[in-house]
């Protein structure tokens, strides 16, 4: 046998200098930092309070509970409780490596995975041909009149599969047909898993046939059937059209994600190269993981209707681990009902590419879900929304980024909750305005340190300042900031009571003695604030 060429400790050292161990078990427990290292709930064992470190710098976590530790390799062994090389495979893959050939593989299972790819090469082959057969004139009309050409046909191998077992009888022979997935035994010996449907073969990276996809031409349920699992077929890691859209992907930089196959295959032919579809309607962290390998900017186009919504929350959800400050994430949303197929059949090429300019950025789509999924006008709500904000942040593995994602939604919050409470109306004294000089001090200070704006919300929400503006750049670092608002507070208040004293005063000379106390009241007010003013002011 050749001697091992590689060494196995070159290419674990690459992986260890490529990624970062706070990426790494960030993908699987959300992290917090705290001081020099980050913090979370140990994956290892059952805990309500992180006791699991990870060192960035050292490249190690550990369980100061349970006592579990470890680098990126031990803990990926540990968490997917694999062995040492599906470990470097992961991370290989994570970090956009080619995993080296250690040594041959196995020849009994590249055989075997030849046999499999053998039978659906001649499946694909067999229903290729048969969806221009006699007995597939209904199949031939239907995907026809879906808009494919003889092109289309031919470069996505549409097919069909027709009513007869045409796969088990043609291929009884073979050894593998059952474990292909393309035939099933019953009682009465092999029968196809596919009949009379439109087949959509579903390609691997490498252009090869290694599963086909089937819909439905008679409006029975379900829809799609889809190929179950074999050992060349894996669904959760399968994207469709992604073996055609690869080197687009690259030229666009970025990919688009549909939901249908149908519609994965009308963007392509359409001017939308680089899109993709999961196989089934849920994607998966691996799919995002295969896309991730390109590029990090996916605009994920769903249909507008309820589950279209879902799914693209989900998705948010699932792409959340995988942004980097780099990346660009966007939402789209066919509306009415309809999906990306339709949309270039009715309105064309123009019609879509909007509704892919238009596209939402995460940022703005995900605080789009957390209003519109919680009652934001109440307390309550609110709470949960910050709840469900923040629980998504927590699994952005860049700890700068997440601080950025943090200070936006601060900022948008508080402008947000300034309508959201209703304003209190205790006095009916009215102060003058805020002028100019001060408004534009309050926005830069609103704008610059969102966590003022959260600890004085109250009060910058009796000011009636709209904060959304821009202001020039002031030189205000935060305490000096915090001064300011404090002391415009004392201001304030102490111009109220000066104009509550005012009022009450002239109540008196009216000759009404009942509001003495009051105006007594008043006046120590006035002193004690003042007083607290002029030490702020002396500081
Ligand atoms: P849709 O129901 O949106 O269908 O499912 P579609 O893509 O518009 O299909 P056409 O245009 O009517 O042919 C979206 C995707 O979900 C998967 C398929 O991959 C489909 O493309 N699906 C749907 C299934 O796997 N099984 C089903 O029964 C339905
Ligand atoms: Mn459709």
């Amino acid at each position: 046998m050749a001697p091992d060429r590689f060494s196995y400790k070159n290419f674990t050292d690459e992986l260890r200098e490529r990624l970062s161990i706070v990426d790494v078990v960030g993908r699987r427990v959300p992290l917090t930092k705290k001081g020099q290292n980050y913090w979370g709930c140990c994956p290892f064992h059952n805990e309500k309070t992180p006791s699991f470190c990870v060192s960035e710098e050292k490249g190690f976590c550990k369980c100061f509970g349970c006592g579990e530790s470890g680098d990126i390799i031990s803990f990926t062994m540990k968490i997917n409780n694999m062995d040492f090389k599906s470990a470097i495979e992961e991370l290989a893959n994570m970090a956009g490596l080619k995993m080296p050939e250690y040594k041959p593989r196995d020849p009994k299972i590249v055989q075997r995975e030849e046999s499999l790819f053998d039978i659906c090469e001649k499946a694909a082959q067999t229903y290729a041909e048969k969806l221009f057969a006699p007995e597939a004139s209904h199949a031939l009309a239907y995907v026809r009149n879906r808009g494919f050409d003889d092109d289309m046909i031919k470069k996505y191998r549409i097919g069909y599969a027709p009513k007869n077992n045409i796969i088990a009888n043609k291929y009884a022979s073979s050894k593998n047909l059952i474990d292909s997935g393309l035939c099933r035994r019953g009682e009465f010996g092999m029968y196809d898993f596919f009949r009379d449907k439109l087949m959509f073969p579903i390609f691997n990276a490498k252009g090869r046939v290694v599963a086909f996809s089937g819909r439905s031409l008679d409006g029975s349920e379900p829809k799609y059937i889809n190929t179950t699992d074999t050992e060349i077929f894996h669904k959760r890691k399968t994207v469709f059209g992604l073996n055609f859209a690869r080197d687009a992907i690259h030229r666009a930089n970025r990919s688009i994600v549909v939901e249908g196959q149908i519609d994965a295959i009308k963007m392509q032919v359409n001017g939308f190269p680089e899109t993709v579809a999961p196989l089934g309607t849920a994607l998966t962290e691996d799919h995002i993981a295969l896309l991730c390998k390109s590029n990090r900017n996916i605009t994920f186009c769903f249909d507008g209707d309820g589950a279209g919504q879902k799914a693209a929350g989900r998705a948010c959800g699932i792409v959340m681990p995988f942004l980097r400050d780099t990346s660009d994430i966007k939402f789209a949303f066919v509306s009415g009902g309809k999906d990306p197929d339709e949309i270039l059949k009715t309105g064309g090429v123009d019609a879509m590419r909007k509704i892919i300019d238009d596209a939402m950025p995460l940022v703005d789509f995900l605080w789009e879900l957390a209003n519109k999924n919680y009652i934001v006008s109440t307390p309550g709500g609110r709470a949960q929304a910050e709840k469900f904000i923040d629980a998504q942040l927590e699994k952005i593995a860049d700890a700068d980024l997440r601080k950025h994602y943090k200070q936006e939604y601060d900022k948008r919050k508080f402008q947000n909750w300034q309508s959201w409470k209703k304003p209190a109306k205790t006095v009916n004294i009215k102060l003058p305005d805020i002028d100019a000089i001060t408004k534009n001090t309050l926005i830069y200070i609103v704008n610059t340190f969102p966590e003022l704006a959260e600890r004085y919300l109250e009060f910058l929400g009796t000011l009636g300042v709209d904060f959304d503006g821009t202001a020039p750049d002031l030189n205000l670092d935060v305490a000096a900031a915090e001064k300011y608002i404090v002391s415009l507070k004392l201001q304030r208040y102490l111009e109220k009571l000066n104009m509550q004293k005012r009022e009450l005063t002239t109540q008196m000379l009216s000759g009404d003695e009942s509001v003495r106390d009051e105006i007594s009241r008043i006046d120590d007010e006035i002193e004690k604030y003042s007083e607290k003013l002029e030490v702020l002011i002396s500081i």
